[in-house]
């Protein structure tokens, strides 16, 4: 059995269903896996707990934010940088938010992490927008491993297919559906819905966040693109890359149309190469019945890469919601850890 300590920056919505999760999942990584993943520190941006020698951190399943910064063993003011020098080098598994233009400060506190002998994982796309590549290259040089399954997609297993079932091919182009609210709202735009009422009803179901802009704009499905471009084809562009135009008014019309002529519009993510370059979009697309993504409808995600010797392979579904990052954040831990090899 492998013993690796866990500590956990982010106590918001994947934060929590992380720690519930490893809770859940005791039993079946001791028995299947060989880990037993022992959760030693659980910070927010106010501060943390830090278990002592020989303990993990008290039983926090039921607790939100407020129950974690008013536990009797909270610490104001604990941060990463304490943790990671105060632990034995274990897993450091990231789940805060930061901006994509400069990644902090999730960035630093990656770097660190693995500068200093921790494996880290992250569901936020921030740091990875912002230097994806540093950050691969630094757990390289440390000799540790980084993976950020949740920050392209939740649970659809994009970078995954790429990354390892798709060794030995020359992906092309990639095309995705990666954002949930926007399909959603563009599926019921074109069974007749206004924009208001698909959003609306996007927002009901708890699908649009409370503040749907970075969805509606096409930012959020941009900043995906730009982090499964740069991993599959190594390169390093930045967001300002993405020509990126989101659902509009519009947009109704067209997907009434497009329904009306057996077809659908999709906010389609395209990384295609172009000259020894890759070209990076995010906009609304007609798609015809021949199309992999035609059918990946509702809040659903999917992408499709398009290689030179295995044909166009297409992933889709995943779940999208903070159990379903948790659950990405928990299996990269697994990989990285080794104890499942093909
Ligand atoms: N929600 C999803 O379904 C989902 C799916 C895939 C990926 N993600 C990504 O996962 C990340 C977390 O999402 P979430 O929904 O859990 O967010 P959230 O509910 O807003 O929680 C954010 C957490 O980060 C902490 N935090 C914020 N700034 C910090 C800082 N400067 N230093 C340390 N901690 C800081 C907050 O601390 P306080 O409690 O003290 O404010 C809070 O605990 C985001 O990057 C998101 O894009 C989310």
């Amino acid at each position: 059995m492998t013993t690796t300590n866990v500590a956990l920056l982010g106590f918001g919505n994947v934060g929590r269903a992380f720690v519930r999760l490893l809770a859940e999942k005791r039993a079946s990584l001791a028995g299947r896996d060989g880990l037993d993943l022992r959760l030693k520190a659980v910070l927010c941006a106010r501060g943390g707990i830090l278990a002592g020698e020989g303990e993990d951190v008290p039983d926090l399943a039921g607790a939100d934010r407020e129950g974690l910064a008013g536990h009797p063993r909270f610490e104001r003011g604990l941060n990463p940088g304490a943790v990671l020098r105060r632990l034995k080098p274990g897993v450091f598994a990231e789940c805060i938010s930061s901006p994509p233009e400069t990644g902090e400060p999730a960035l630093g506190h990656l770097r660190e992490a693995l500068s200093r002998g921790w494996h880290a994982v992250t569901a936020d796309k921030g740091p990875l927008a912002a230097d994806a590549g540093g950050l691969r290259e630094a757990a390289r040089a440390a000799g540790t491993g980084f993976r950020f399954s949740a920050a392209t997609g939740a649970a659809l297993p994009a970078a995954d297919i790429a990354l390892f079932s798709l060794a030995g091919a020359e992906i092309e182009s990639i095309q995705g559906i990666l954002n949930g609210t926007t399909n959603f709202v563009l599926t019921r735009m074109g069974r007749g819905e206004s924009y208001e009422e698909a959003l609306a009803a996007a927002r009901r179901l708890g699908i649009a966040e409370p503040d749907p802009t970075r969805d509606v704009e096409g930012l959020d499905a941009a900043v995906k693109l730009l982090i499964l471009s740069n991993l599959v084809f190594g390169e390093s562009r930045q967001i300002g890359d993405v020509r990126v135009r989101g659902l509009s008014a519009a947009t109704a019309d067209e997907a009434r149309r497009a329904a009306a002529a057996g077809r659908k519009i999709k906010l389609l993510a395209s990384a295609v190469r172009r000259g020894g370059r890759t070209e990076l979009s995010v906009e609304p697309a007609v798609l015809d019945a021949g199309h992999p993504l035609f059918g990946v409808d509702g809040a659903e995600k999917g992408v499709t890469f398009f290689t030179d010797t295995m044909g166009a392979v297409t992933v889709s579904g995943g779940k999208s919601d903070p159990r379903g990052a948790a659950a990405a954040m928990l299996k990269d831990i697994i990989l990285l850890l080794g104890s499942r090899r093909p």
